[in-house]
């Protein structure tokens, strides 16, 4: 069965998703990587028993530095796919070179507008009509990788801050698991 590992920094929301639909039945989700102690991805993990790395990257010199442990890691179980789900870090070219074309990204915007930290409150801020996700390839810059496949939906224009993010994760929760099933049969 192909591996992959997820790549998380918050909730997990989407990481659930990934687990509850594609786990042993698509793909093994062999590893959560997480870049924060205590963040709730991590708890969902145990919940789900999938076994996970966490690192402080304040405790490294350099990216490099951890990011060379995160390899060593991948190593171990070399994976088919990196899927990144609200991993706010940009990747470094340590894990880069190592998985030139097998690392994915969703963002929670139609790219290539809005890329970074804030996808949804700038499109809202801009005042956007039609809103919507992207599921793209990692490269080094930020969220300007190659598209793979996006998703959206209009505005009905006065939703909440709220509303517009649940549907933009019910969106990403119906593509993302998709796209890596598709990525993973060809
Ligand atoms: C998701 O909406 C994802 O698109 C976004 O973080 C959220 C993580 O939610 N990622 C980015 O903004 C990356 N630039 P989750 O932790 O509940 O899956």
């Amino acid at each position: 069965m192909k591996k992959i590992v997820v790549f998380a920094s918050g909730s997990g929301s989407n990481f659930q998703t990934i687990v509850d639909k594609l786990h042993q039945k698509t793909c093994e989700v062999a590893l959560l990587v997480c870049d924060k102690a205590g963040a709730y991805c991590l708890e969902r993990a145990e919940k789900l028993h999938i076994p996970t790395f966490v690192f402080n990257p304040k405790e490294y010199e350099t990216k490099a530095d951890f990011e060379k442990e995160i390899c060593q890691r991948l190593n171990l179980i070399q994976p088919d796919l990196i899927v990144l789900a609200g991993y706010m870090r940009i990747i470094g070219e340590t894990l880069l070179n190592a998985y030139e074309g097998k690392i994915i990204n969703i963002h929670p915007a139609l790219l290539p507008a809005f890329p970074g930290r804030d996808g949804i409150g700038d499109a809202l801020n801009y005042g956007v009509k039609v809103m919507g996700v992207t599921v793209h390839y990692v490269d080094a810059g930020i969220d300007t990788g190659n598209i793979i496949d996006q998703a959206c939906f209009k505005r009905t224009g006065n939703e909440t801050r709220e509303e517009v993010e649940t549907r933009i994760h019910a969106l990403e929760h119906e593509l993302y698991p998709q796209v890596i099933t598709q990525l993973l049969q060809a």
